[in-house]
């Protein structure tokens, strides 16, 4: 078959992001960008990416702050306000310029969503945007003796018009004003009325586009996943200590995971944390592997770490009948010890239920995956294939080209998730050495690209 190098890539590029366009389509996703998103020279990409998503069947429903907006307008008519623990006590006098600034935000991005000239990526988009008052407030009150005014939180979102919107194919834009029942209007963080659409839509995602890099550890490396309580852990200690990123950095990405893990809480399975700074960012994290950012996921009583010695117990009583039964080759507890760096475990409540190792054979670039088990009670429900993605992301880490695994009773599994099937004689030397060809496993080969 003839291909031209572009065209290789191009469909190579496009064929890798099916399995994501299929995975989304028809799925839920908030999307909260910040004023100063609005503001940037790249907004305009930020919004014919939001136009590309909505093509590809996904329920958008975004939502804007306003604050550099709200800043420059009390400025400009000259009214001072003050901040208690990040949040803006909106007096009175101050709320006329919040309302100005907070609807130019709002028609900005509804112009921009309205584009469609030829030539551009917004042509043939056509997108119907649609604002209202879904969302209801209450005054967040006087707290301390302070009294925040015209600040509010929310008191309810109108989920089931929101809905209807969405099935009509709109995509929904909300700002971060909510109304009363009084008829009053009052000044929302954009963060809690992201938080609350989404936990009441039981939106699939949620997506907050950052002002910062990402969260990141002390070493400044990006974390690219965090369960609950880990979430939970970096916004109350790591956060203080991280010298990599600045104090303001620090506040944000705290307030953000303090939203994700409450949303978290709250039903939403997935909150994606991506910076505003990389240009495609909401294309590249939901439509490529890795993602570009952190995903905070709900599986409060569930995660997915490397093995201790305190595991071996754990993973022994996983294994062993699946070794009665030949499903998996017999370990004895000593190889177990010699080898648990090289075990991932899932626990669930403090009790393994899932295992699989990785070994890597450098010189040849190749590795084994091995001793994949899902306990019985858990199987079926994504876990044996979550724990593959990983032993394969481990395995890119160290730059293996192909891996391996030996199966008896599996094939058809492993087929179905892109191995195809070799030959003992192609397993990297050392584990030729040991291929028992009385047990007769098949071997399954995977490229990683
Ligand atoms: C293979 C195994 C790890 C899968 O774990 P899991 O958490 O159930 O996997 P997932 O939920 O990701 O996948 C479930 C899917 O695989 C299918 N499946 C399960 N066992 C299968 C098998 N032996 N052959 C083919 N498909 C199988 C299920 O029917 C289900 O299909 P569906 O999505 O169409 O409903 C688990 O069945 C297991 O522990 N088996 C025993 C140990 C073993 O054989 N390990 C492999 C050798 S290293």
């Amino acid at each position: 078959m003839n291909k031209t190098p572009d065209t290789n890539e191009h469909v190579e590029w496009f064929r890798n992001s099916a399995p994501y366009i299929h995975a989304h389509r028809g799925k839920t996703v908030v999307v909260l960008f910040g004023g100063e998103a609005v503001e940037n020279d790249c907004f305009p990409h930020l919004i014919n990416d939001i136009a590309l998503l909505g093509s590809l069947g996904v329920r958008l429903v975004l939502v804007h702050g306003a604050r550099p907006q709200i800043e420059r307008q009390l400025e400009t008519l000259d009214i001072k306000t003050r901040f208690v623990d990040g949040l803006r006590i909106t007096t009175t006098d101050a709320m006329p310029g919040v309302e100005q600034a907070a609807g130019q935000v709002r028609m900005t991005i509804e112009s921009q969503l309205s584009m469609g000239l030829p030539n551009t990526p917004m042509a043939y988009a056509s997108v119907r945007v649609v604002s209202g008052n879904f969302v209801t407030a209450q005054p967040y009150g006087i707290r301390d003796g302070i009294d925040y005014c015209q600040t509010g939180n929310v008191r309810n979102v109108d989920a089931e018009a929101i809905e209807k919107q969405l099935n009509l194919g709109n995509v929904v834009l909300a700002s971060p004003i909510g109304y009363s029942p009084t008829g009053e209007i009052f000044n929302l963080r954009a963060e809690d009325v992201a938080t609350d659409i989404a936990i009441a839509l039981h939106a699939d995602k949620l997506i907050f586009v950052m002002e910062t890099v990402g969260v990141i550890n002390d070493r400044g490396e990006l974390l690219h996943q965090l369960n609950l309580p880990q979430a939970e852990q970096w916004s109350r200690n790591h956060g203080q200590s991280n010298k990599k990123i600045s104090k303001q950095e620090v506040r944000d990405t705290q307030s953000h995971l303090d939203n994700a893990a409450q949303a978290c809480r709250g039903g939403v399975r997935r909150v994606h944390l991506i910076s505003r700074n990389i240009d495609g960012a909401l294309l590249l994290e939901l439509y490529t592997r890795d993602g570009v950012g952190t995903l905070v996921t709900a599986d409060y009583y569930e995660g997915l770490r490397t093995a201790t010695i305190d595991d071996i117990g754990g993973i022994l009583e996983l294994i062993m009948p699946l070794e009665k039964q030949g499903a998996l080759v017999k370990r004895s507890r000593e190889q177990l010890e010699l080898d648990i760096r090289n075990f991932t475990v899932i626990e669930r409540d403090g009790m393994i239920i899932a295992c699989a190792a990785l070994f890597c054979f450098e010189h040849e670039k190749a590795c084994e995956l091995a001793c994949l088990a899902v306990h019985p009670d858990y199987q079926e429900h994504g876990r044996g294939n979550e724990l593959m993605q990983h032993i394969e992301w481990q395995a890119r880490k160290q730059h293996m080209d192909e891996m391996y695994t030996l199966t008896t009773q599996t094939m058809h599994w492993f087929l179905e998730r892109g191995f195809v099937e070799s030959n003992p004689d192609d397993l990297p030397m050392k584990k030729k050495e040991l291929y028992n060809y009385q047990r007769k496993s098949k071997v399954l080969r995977k490229h990683l690209e």
